[in-house]
């Protein structure tokens, strides 16, 4: 026997009936997306390597050792992309900001990319539905965003979660902060773990997202970015606080939640739930208004979130999704078979479900065995006797109830 070849590690196979799921939350997000104002974009999964180095920041996990990159043909630098934000800012500075449309909201869908250790809910290849919105810099818009995941999230049914938001300030105040973490760092150097004491230098904010206890309470009494923001950030974040409340959404004010991508300032959030387990977090976003320029473009506020499908259709888990009833067709002989073939296309355009055929030279009870296993909900059932008859029978499965419909337009009678 030849050796099998098995699928790459962290980059699983999706099928039914986790699939079904999958379209529930797609086709529901594109919805809800769609009345707000958002239209799609799809981007390649390839993009120029230098893209997510200048978008996302050299000095971020992502780019310093999660990236996929590959050199093509040409000796060119690619990455497969590890998130959809910088992509999504590329293709509007490209074919939008260009002509001057720098009113955008964009939705986008697709595989991401990160060469992370693989875990319960931690992939290498993860899907992300996400949304950007660019030209406008008013906290309303960021509540505004945070109304419309919180609306999908109730049309969905996930209703056990927690809303964590924070304020990054502009790029001067968290400079400053960064000076005040660092020094604080530098104190208690000693009793945080490597990783902290390796990334304190390069980036320190990223060190309070340590999850080792010992480096968590050492953390406890560093000083809050909350502390150093500016006048315009601080007035911004009340407004958007305001805006939640005024909406009724909850969340809880986290001081400590800096995220994993170097461009946001101001408004940073993160919904997380319990019921995931060490990756919570299962969307996350925020305002990165210096990203569009930094990436060669004019200068448009923007903001936006993403949220990771496999984590969030494990919160939905539990959810019956409605089953498309099934209808077999079953034939006895080849002139029956060949009649119900001729019926196949207008058969299923017209049925609101599945419809299957079983017309080998089986006999009936294999042919009624077979129903029962797919768990067909009716079998419609056609042989010589029927055809000279003029009829179709169709059983109902359930209650075994049989009915004799005629043959020219029994589907009109299902
Ligand atoms: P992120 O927080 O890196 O943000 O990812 C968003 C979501 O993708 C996470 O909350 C998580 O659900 C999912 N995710 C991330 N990595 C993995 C993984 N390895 N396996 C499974 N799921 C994962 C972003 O990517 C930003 N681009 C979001 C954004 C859009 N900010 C502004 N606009």
């Amino acid at each position: 026997m030849s050796q099998k070849i098995q699928s790459i590690k962290g980059m699983p196979d999706v099928f039914s009936p986790q699939i079904e799921l999958w379209h529930f939350i797609e086709t529901l997000s594109k919805k809800v997306f769609t009345q707000a104002g958002f239209s799609e974009l799809r981007t390649p999964i390839v993009e120029d390597l230098g893209l997510f180095e200048r978008g996302i920041g050299e000095a971020t996990d992502i780019v310093e050792k999660e990236m996929y990159t590959l050199l093509d043909r040409n000796e060119k630098k690619l990455a497969m992309r590890p998130e959809g934000t910088a992509s999504v800012v590329r293709a509007f500075i490209e074919h939008f900001a260009s002509k001057g449309e720098m009113d955008k909201r964009f939705y986008y869908f697709g595989p991401m990319f990160r060469y992370e250790r693989p875990q319960k809910g931690r992939f290498r290849q993860f899907y992300q539905f996400g949304a950007e919105i660019f030209g406008a810099d008013e906290p309303t818009v960021d509540a505004e965003l945070i109304q419309i995941i919180v609306q999908l999230l109730k049309e969905l049914g996930v209703a056990n979660y927690l809303l964590q938001v924070n304020s990054l300030g502009s790029a001067s105040s968290r400079e400053q902060y960064r000076t005040t973490l660092l020094q604080y760092l530098n104190k208690i150097s000693d009793h945080l773990c490597d990783k902290c004491k390796e990334r304190k230098d390069r980036n320190p904010l990223r060190v309070l997202d340590c999850k080792i206890p010992e480096c968590q309470n050492y953390l406890q009494e560093a000083p809050v970015i909350l502390d150093c923001l500016d006048e315009i950030s601080k007035k911004h974040f009340d407004v958007f606080q305001n805006y939640l409340s005024i909406a009724g959404i909850s969340y809880q004010l986290n001081p400590r939640l800096v995220r994993g991508l170097d461009y946001y300032e101001k408004t940073a959030f993160e919904f997380t739930s319990n019921q995931l387990g060490a990756q919570n977090a299962f969307a996350g976003g925020g305002r990165y208004n210096a990203l569009v320029e930094q990436l060669g473009g004019p200068s448009v506020a923007a903001i936006g979130f993403a949220f990771g499908l496999e984590r969030l259709s494990q919160l939905l888990e539990h959810l019956a999704l409605p089953k498309n009833p099934v209808l077999l067709l079953v034939s006895l002989g080849s002139a029956a078979s060949e009649h119900f073939f001729k019926q196949l296309p207008e058969l299923r355009k017209k049925y609101q479900g599945q419809v299957l055929a079983e017309l080998s030279e089986k006999g009936l009870k294999a042919k009624l065995k077979y129903a029962n296993r797919i768990h067909a909900d009716q079998v419609a059932m056609l042989g010589d006797d029927e055809l000279q008859k003029g009829v179709v029978v169709l059983k109902n499965m359930q209650t075994s109830e049989q009915r004799e419909l005629p043959l020219n337009n029994w589907m009109d009678n299902l």
